[in-house]
């Protein structure tokens, strides 16, 4: 039963004590919610690995990007669990290592002419790759060893700028949206981002394409995030004259230009945080996260832009049986569905995300 369940999870925090840390994205159930020591967006998830050196075991209720990160960074002697090991990213698993290499060997054979220099006169490269947090291991170990760095959405911009320090352009992937949105905030104009299909001869490109390319897009998308639309917002707005909307930018780019903001799961908790009673607010995100919203603020409107209930599925895979199964083992001394990325990989994964840990200010 339910409660049974409860009680065994409970149970096992009890007996594991500060040798387990219990982590939480903010688009988990709130019944998985509950038992985590922190909820947060992918970034601090994964600086929240880092600050509990004493847990000998970091349960990670996320997806298995998240968690292999967290491995990336933890102490050797720490490891990373998993619930449920197909709790995976459907937008990660849109770029693998070797369509990504692909793309890569015809992009530096595309501009292996190009001798460039920035304006004090240091070479620089013709491509910077950079990769979204979600994203593999290997696509972030890619990154490490070809001068490029990863990015989640709430350092984007950031991260796009330390690449346009170091290259002409940049290869962003997985995810089309965050990269078209990002770039575009910065004033990049859309003909400068084209997407690039790894199967065609040239990525699909014409030279001039190519040429004048400042960001080439991945053709990744989320699931979740690419069902909001403009209408949505119009409906929202003249239901609710005066509401404010805020979007995650996984959304396609009319809906990030028609939100009053776009944000990381955390800006936009901070968004709701900052709002007044009494205020209506429309969010593009994940169900459990916008439901959790409403609830911690009753006295304002808060409500998801798709009508149609909309959580992540592969977050979902993270069930309360799940987590009572893997902590019953701990307790017995048995590691199931443990992460574990393999030395060389994590090794250079390390140096593409602590580039990004350094790119901040
Ligand atoms: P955040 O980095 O904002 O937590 O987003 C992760 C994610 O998977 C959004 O779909
Ligand atoms: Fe992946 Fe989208 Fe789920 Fe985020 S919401 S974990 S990007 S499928």
């Amino acid at each position: 039963s339910d409660d049974e369940l409860h009680a065994r999870i409970r149970a096992a925090k009890e007996t594991l004590g500060s040798r387990l840390v219990i982590l939480g994205h903010f688009y988990q159930r709130d019944e998985v919610v509950q038992y985590a020591d922190f909820v947060g967006d992918s970034f601090q998830l994964a600086n929240a690995a880092l600050t509990r050196p004493e847990a000998e075991t970091i349960v990670f209720c996320g997806v298995h990007f998240m968690a292999e990160t967290a491995d990336i960074l933890a102490r050797p002697e720490q490891r990373v669990i998993l619930p449920n090991l197909a709790a995976g990213c459907s937008m990660a698993d849109m770029a693998d290592e070797d369509s990504v290499e692909t793309a890569w060997e015809q992009l530096m054979a595309a501009y292996a002419d190009e001798h460039l220099t920035d304006a004090d006169g240091r070479e620089i490269a013709s491509v910077v790759p950079v990769t979204y947090m979600n994203s593999s291991a290997a696509l972030k170990a890619f990154c490490g060893r070809h001068g490029g760095i990863v990015c989640t959405s709430s350092n984007a911009a950031t991260v796009l700028e330390w690449a346009f320090e170091r290259g002409q352009r940049v290869l962003f992937f997985p995810d089309q949206h965050l990269g078209r949105n990002t770039a575009k905030a910065m004033g990049i104009p859309l003909e400068q981002m084209p997407m690039v299909n790894a199967r065609k001869p040239g990525l699909g490109l014409s030279s001039e394409e190519l040429a004048q390319a400042r960001v080439l897009l991945w053709p990744g998308f989320c699931s979740v995030h690419k069902r909001f639309t403009v209408a949505q917002i119009d409906k929202a707005r003249a239901d609710h004259p005066g509401c404010k909307v805020i979007v995650h930018p996984e959304s396609p780019m009319p809906v990030v230009d028609a939100a009053d903001a776009a944000g990381s799961t955390d800006a936009i908790k901070k968004f709701v945080a900052a709002s007044s009673p009494g205020d209506v607010i429309a969010i593009g995100t994940e169900i459990n996260m916008v439901n959790r919203l409403a609830a911690q603020y009753p006295d304002r409107t808060i409500f998801c832009l798709d009508p149609v209930i909309c959580p992540c599925s592969t977050m979902y895979r993270i069930h309360p049986g799940y987590l009572a199964w893997t902590l019953d083992g701990l307790v017995e001394g048995e590691v199931r569905n443990e992460i574990v990325v393999d030395d060389a990989t994590a090794a250079d994964a390390k140096v593409a995300l602590e580039r990004m840990l350094a790119a901040l200010p």
